[in-house]
């Protein structure tokens, strides 16, 4: 479906769950979030009606986020039941990637066909100090048993963090050289509840490309990312800056939180809930959801927070 700007909307984020195993600081409070009322969030077969509908809409990719969607008991069913969806063609999950040692094949033969994982530095300690909880092992782990896997691509998605790993961009950028991954440096975004937020955390995607004098311009072209290349590498830089640059004239996605809610747009404060309705009446909310995405997102930067009435773990990042 077209929205009023005459964007095609044919990509639908799925967040599972609000809960995560790690508690980046700039996602989540240390003590983590209060475990919600189970009647209020989605359920599996809400889920996948969800997905129905939004195929009936012209949506044609499902990204499945979290919180920490590979903690949720029912994953695999859950993919299963997205992935067989018809008319969905491309399905990917954004993962912490501490669970996919376990879980990488098993996603892999539910239907899953991509994935990104996040990894915002590559120095154990820095690791434990960032997640307050996570090992990097197990995060490296999780993205070599994804390689393994046989996924179509394996992304690692770096949030670009003042005075944490601004000296660390060229080793993950390396990491393009060692595996066929993409690297994507992301912006850090204002959000609500974020422990990071001040000017001095704001590093802009333009300081990536001083750090990597090597980088090339990419002749193919991914969504939001302005994609790179390293010479003698096996996959893209990509650069996402929904500060410096943002892309609201290409954005083609509605969100669903776990509790239900759509989210025309991933900066504002407007909500509509699924929870409970039929097919009809979802395919009619994401109609409404649709035409309610404005042009743009109000200003973003350092110092104006996101309108977004959610921290980033209870929308899907
Ligand atoms: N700014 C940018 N990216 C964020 N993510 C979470 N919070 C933010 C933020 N404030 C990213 C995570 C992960 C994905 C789920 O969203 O690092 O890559
Ligand atoms: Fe968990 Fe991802 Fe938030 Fe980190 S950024 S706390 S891994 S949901």
């Amino acid at each position: 479906m077209q929205d009023t700007y005459g964007r095609n909307i044919s990509y639908l984020r799925l967040s599972v769950t609000e809960l995560c195993n790690l508690r980046c600081r700039y996602c989540m409070p240390a003590e983590g979030i209060a475990k919600r009322n189970h009647a209020e969030m989605l359920t599996e077969e809400e889920m996948v009606r969800a997905v129905r509908a939004a195929a009936r809409l012209g949506v044609t990719k499902v990204r499945i986020t979290g919180g920490e969607p590979l903690f949720k008991p029912n994953i695999l069913s859950i993919c299963r039941g997205v992935c067989a969806v018809e008319g969905i063609r491309e399905t990917a999950l954004t993962t912490n990637g501490t669970r996919l040692e376990a879980l990488a094949g098993p996603l892999r033969a539910a239907g899953i066909r991509r994935v990104n994982i996040s990894l915002d530095t590559l120095d154990a300690r820095k690791y434990a100090w960032m997640s307050r909880t996570g090992r990097l092992e197990e995060a490296l782990s999780g993205i070599e048993a994804a390689l393994e896997a046989g996924f179509e691509k394996v992304k690692i998605n770096t949030v670009l963090i003042g005075g944490f790993n601004g000296d660390e961009v060229a080793d993950l950028a390396n990491l393009t050289r060692k595996w066929p991954v993409d690297v994507r440096f992301i912006e850090l975004m204002p959000m609500p509840g974020s422990g990071l937020r001040d000017e001095e955390a704001y590093i802009p995607c333009s300081k990536v490309l001083e750090w990597l004098p090597e980088a090339q311009p990419a002749k193919v072209h991914d969504g939001v990312a302005r994609l790179y290349r390293l010479p003698g590498a096996l996959g893209n830089i990509g650069l996402i800056s929904p500060l410096s640059n943002h892309f609201c004239a290409e954005c083609n996605r509605l969100r669903l939180t776990a509790d239900g809610h759509l989210k025309p747009c991933l900066h504002s404060g407007d909500e509509i809930s699924l929870k409970g309705l039929d097919e009809e009446g979802m395919l009619e909310a994401m109609k409404q959801a649709v035409r309610m995405k404005p042009r743009q997102h109000e200003a973003l930067s350092a110092r104006e927070e996101s309108r977004s009435a959610r921290p980033m773990n209870r929308i899907g990042g």
